[in-house]
């Protein structure tokens, strides 16, 4: 397996920076292709955890570069308290990159997003800034660096942002010196990371280096095939690696989905297999508050709803990603489990009819399907930190047989603890 895009395959947080921090040691470039500050990455090293919003995750691995890619967003006042504070826990950011073309949040993104935000975001100004991304009025990373470029950008897009701000927000003005000189002293703090990231790009595909193309989220959150419109602003999809990235698909040689053995969403929306409060006893296992099971989310804190399994979706996900293997993670928080359910299918409320493909136009949309759920024995032993497949007992492995089967796609990492070394790797 040469150059790799790892994915989420659900609503996000399914343990990808774990997964990527792994696979980050035999990589030798590893570029973050979309998103932003949303994104809250935990990675655990022995009793320490690293917490990650836009850096990516094989940071850890000194000797491999990290590019903050173009097809991200970034909001520099947030992006240099992670350099600080990745800085004070003695990590070292000699070889992060960030690509000019990435788009830069803006105050009034951020400001917008927190007060009139109607789907749960982050309210990191995500939105808001792909907005206008995509209006042709936004802002590049590359422009903290040209005063006088971004001095002519803010007086041509102030005005209109002002008037939107004040009139339809009810929400301060900006004057364009303000703007100027806080944007520009963020860019003297950032410029040593700047980089001509194409030319990394190219050379590391050139001399045969191996590229990690890391995706934040997860593919139900994408813009155009998550849930729509309870989704983030990109696309965390494999595609979306090749956009955001540089890197045309003839390049990516494998596409690896990571998925939780269960399901969590954090944020409003569908969620066909939500365990709901009066499920008390299945809800208050895999809700168990203290670590490493805690289901509290990184960047929010807020606590992510929970449910089963959904293989309908995981189907989808498999499908619109392309997936050649899974890793699945948290086999541990189902360890006290008797029996695990496994949504196989849904049930058209209207008709009756079962699918178990998401195929049709009508179908996406999920609150008319009540999941079909098929029961697994658990296993009821504790799988926590094993790192070999024939250490698992056979229900487990009877499990990942079932998911493995069912998305007719190779299980190639097991993960069974939030550290390095919990893993059971089936790459090779
Ligand atoms: P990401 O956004 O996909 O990178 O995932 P998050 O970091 O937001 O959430 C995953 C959480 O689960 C973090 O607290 C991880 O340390 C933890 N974690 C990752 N893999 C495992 C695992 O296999 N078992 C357990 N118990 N925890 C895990
Ligand atoms: P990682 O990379 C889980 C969710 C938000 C909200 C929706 C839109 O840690 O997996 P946004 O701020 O992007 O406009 O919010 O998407 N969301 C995430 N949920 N994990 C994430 O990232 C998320 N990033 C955004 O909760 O429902
Ligand atoms: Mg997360």
């Amino acid at each position: 397996m040469k150059n790799l895009v790892v994915v989420g395959g659900q609503w996000g947080d399914e343990g990808k920076a774990k997964i990527i921090d792994f696979l980050a040691e035999k990589s030798d470039l590893v570029i973050r292709f979309q998103g932003g500050a949303n994104a809250g990455h935990t990675v655990r090293l022995g009793e320490k955890s690293f917490k990650f919003h836009l850096i990516p995750s094989g940071v850890l691995h000194q000797e491999v570069t990290c590019l903050i890619g173009a097809g991200t967003v970034i909001e520099p006042g947030l992006l240099i308290k992670e350099i600080e504070e990745l800085k004070k826990t003695g990590v070292s950011l000699k070889n992060l990159k960030i690509s000019p073309l990435a788009s830069i949040t803006m105050p009034w993104h951020l400001e917008i997003d927190s007060r009139f935000d109607t789907i749960g975001s982050t309210k990191r100004g995500i939105g808001q800034t792909y907005a206008d991304k995509y209006g042709r009025i936004g802002f590049q990373f590359k422009d903290m660096f040209e005063p006088e470029v971004f001095k002519l950008k803010l007086k041509k897009f102030l005005p209109q942002q002002n008037k939107l701000l004040s009139q339809i927000y009810q929400l301060k003005e900006y004057s364009v010196e303000e703007i100027l000189e806080q944007y520009l002293a963020y860019g003297e703090k950032l410029k040593i990371y700047l980089a001509d990231s194409n030319r990394i790009i190219q050379q590391a595909l050139k001399s045969k280096k191996k590229v990690l193309l890391e995706g934040a989220q997860g593919s139900l959150l994408d813009i155009t095939y998550g849930t729509y419109p309870f989704v983030t602003s990109s696309h965390p999809i494999s595609g979306g690696a090749c956009i955001g990235g540089g890197i045309g698909p003839s390049k990516i040689d494998f596409s690896l989905g990571v998925f939780k053995s269960f399901s969590t969403r954090v944020g409003q929306g569908a969620f066909p297999t939500e365990i709901t409060q009066g499920e008390e006893e299945a809800f208050s296992r895999l809700l168990q508050a203290k670590e490493p099971w805690a289901e509290v989310g990184t960047t929010t804190n807020r606590q992510r709803r929970v449910g089963w399994f959904d293989l309908v979706l995981a189907r989808f996900s498999s499908q619109i990603n392309s997936l050649d293997g899974i890793a699945l993670s948290k086999i541990d928080v189902l360890d006290q489990f008797e029996e695990i359910l496994v949504c196989e299918a849904y049930r058209d409320k209207r008709t009756g009819e079962v699918l178990k493909n998401l195929e049709s136009i009508g179908n996406f949309y999920l609150e008319n399907f009540e999941p079909v759920y098929t029961k697994l024995p658990g296993w009821e032993r504790r799988t926590f930190g094993l790192n070999k497949l024939k250490q698992l007992p056979t229900n487990a492995r009877r499990y990942l047989d079932f998911i493995s089967e069912q998305l007719e796609t190779e299980v190639k990492l097991v993960s069974t603890g939030p550290s390095r070394e919990h893993i059971i790797d089936l790459l090779n």
